[in-house]
């Protein structure tokens, strides 16, 4: 009897750990990128948002914020949910009624950027709280 018990124990172990193993396998990476967005996206955003959008004069360099507006590279939020796609919307239609800061934002920041350069700076924006 005692020898038997003694091959019983580590086969209660191995059945433990299965399920464990499948759920690593099924979680989705930290780092999924959302639909619609691509690293060319994000690299390409990074020079949207230091040119052609201006966005670095009031959000300051990499998002980390001025006096002037937030930072976009915390996990704080005023205007959405931080999505992507609601990223998006802000940056289109801009924040007429700013909750924090004393001046609104223009739409697409006052900047002339296509619709193409305001998907790639907001998955750039999207990556700054997504690291
Ligand atoms: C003239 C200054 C200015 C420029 C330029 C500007 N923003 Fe803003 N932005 C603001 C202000 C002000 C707010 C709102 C802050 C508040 O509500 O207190 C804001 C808000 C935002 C938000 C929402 C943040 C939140 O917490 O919900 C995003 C996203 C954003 N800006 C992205 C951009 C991008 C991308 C660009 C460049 C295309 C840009 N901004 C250019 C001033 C600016």
């Amino acid at each position: 009897m005692m020898r038997n018990r003694s091959w019983t124990l580590p086969a209660v172990v191995l059945l433990g750990g299965l399920p464990f193993v499948g759920a690593v396998g099924t979680n989705p990476a930290p780092q999924t990128l959302p639909a619609g967005v691509t690293a060319a996206m994000i690299t390409t955003g990074k020079t949207v948002y230091d040119g052609a959008g201006a966005c670095y004069t009031c959000h300051g360099p990499a998002g980390a914020g001025t006096g002037l507006a937030p930072s976009l590279a915390d996990a704080k939020w005023l205007h959405s949910d931080g999505s992507y796609a609601a990223i998006v919307k802000t940056v289109t239609a801009g924040v007429p009624a700013p909750k924090e800061s004393m001046i609104p934002m223009l739409a697409k920041g006052g900047s002339q950027i296509t619709a193409d350069q305001i998907n790639a700076v907001s998955a750039y924006v999207w990556s700054l709280s997504h690291k």
